[in-house]
């Protein structure tokens, strides 16, 4: 498959610069339309359009509705992106796009768009995986920032979102995660979403939950910490969710929660919910001494008392600690152009265009 040719007055421009570097970012893996231009790890435009207006009612993503709102979105988010940077199509070096893991008809909008501006404009296509660009936002300062130092490997990584809670071992730049541990059940930010749905709380409940715990006492209420067997790296939400469940059933048998009580069970439940994040944080460095580094991503690493438990972890061991400034922690596409950039360096190959979507992750390596 040959590209068309640029027009003209672009092609002179791209002729007399050469490649600028510049990645183009797409997400569209769940509920965030979003697109980035990335150039030398520094992130020049990041636009991220939400959908959590059209699936609150819900209290979840409703698969259907997102696919559609990013096939109406897509087109205006990524000139938009490409508008703030700068920089025209014709200059791309790639277009990096999340492939996999996530909802198949919302991927395959951003996967759809990506291909088409690869093939028109000569760009490298490079499909990234999500969870890997989560702790690949690990390398990027906030909007025109110089981007700091790359992580010393081997790392740990926690991705914690909406949809992902795993542990995986980063060898190198751009090698595939080494998975760990992971769910068993709910994800972290999941089970924040359901405890906010029980007690009446807006979605996404992560947020507001966090807000509200930090007014309340964590001692109240004791909630369940999943331990798992003793040297397990994975996780398990839904205990805690049922015991929040129960709860809360019977404090409403009593009358209304007042403010300060609705406060402690958000400050009883991120105890239980963060202190098994920093357990089985800690037991994976026991099992992996080799880590010098923690690289936190995903929705969840905006959550303050994993920022500063982690915070504290890190310090104690000697380890550097690596969290994404907040708004690349949420979905965003620059960290799509973060990981694109680690696969640039591979030559590319006659067929790269015909990657596809994914639902699922890789299969732990
Ligand atoms: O990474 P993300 O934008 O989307 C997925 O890939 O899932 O993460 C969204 C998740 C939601 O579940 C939201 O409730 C959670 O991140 N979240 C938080 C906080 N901010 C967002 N959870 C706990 N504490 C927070 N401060
Ligand atoms: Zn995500």
């Amino acid at each position: 498959m040959t590209s068309p040719d640029p027009p003209s007055a672009s092609a002179a421009g791209r002729s007399q610069t050469g490649s600028c570097g510049a990645i183009l970012g797409i997400e569209s893996s769940c509920d965030e339309t979003a697109a980035a231009v990335v150039t030398d790890g520094r992130v020049l435009s990041s636009v991220v359009a939400s959908q959590h207006e059209l699936h609150a009612q819900y209290r979840g993503v409703v698969p259907e509705i997102a696919s559609r709102a990013h096939a109406e979105r897509i087109e205006p988010i990524i000139a938009e992106a490409l508008g703030q940077a700068g920089v025209g199509p014709w200059q791309l070096a790639a277009v990096a796009v999340a492939s996999r893991p996530g909802l198949i008809g919302s991927l395959l909008v951003g996967v759809s768009a990506a291909k088409a501006i690869a093939w028109a404009t000569g760009a490298r296509f490079l499909p990234v995986d999500h969870l890997r660009a989560h702790l690949a936002a690990t390398e990027l300062a906030p909007v025109g920032l110089p981007p700091p130092p790359p992580p010393a490997l081997p790392a740990l990584g926690l991705v914690v979102s909406g949809g992902h809670t795993s542990m995986s071992i980063i060898d190198a730049p751009g090698a595939p995660l080494r998975t760990i541990g992971s769910t068993r059940d709910d994800a972290a930010g999941e089970a924040y979403d359901k405890l906010a749905a029980i007690l009446g709380l807006p979605y996404p409940g992560g947020p507001v939950v966090d807000r509200l715990a930090a007014a309340g006492d964590p001692a109240r209420f004791e909630l369940p910490l999943a331990r798992l067997g003793p040297g397990s790296l994975d996780f398990s939400f839904s205990g805690l969710k049922t015991a929040a469940l129960y709860l809360r059933r019977g404090l409403a048998q009593a009358g209304p929660l007042d403010h300060q009580t609705l406060c402690d069970l958000c400050a009883g439940f991120q105890r239980a919910a963060v202190g098994a994040l920093l357990l089985k944080l800690g037991r994976a460095l026991d099992q992996h001494p080799a880590c010098v580094s923690v690289l936190i991503g995903g929705g969840v690493a905006c959550n303050s008392a994993l920022r500063a438990g982690a915070a504290d972890l890190a310090r104690n061991r000697g380890l550097a600690l690596r969290i994404p400034p907040p708004e690349f922690c949420l979905d965003n596409a620059a960290m799509i152009a973060a990981a694109g950039a680690h696969a640039l360096h591979a030559p590319a190959t006659a067929d790269d265009l015909a990657a596809s979507a994914s639902p699922t992750a890789p299969r732990a390596g």
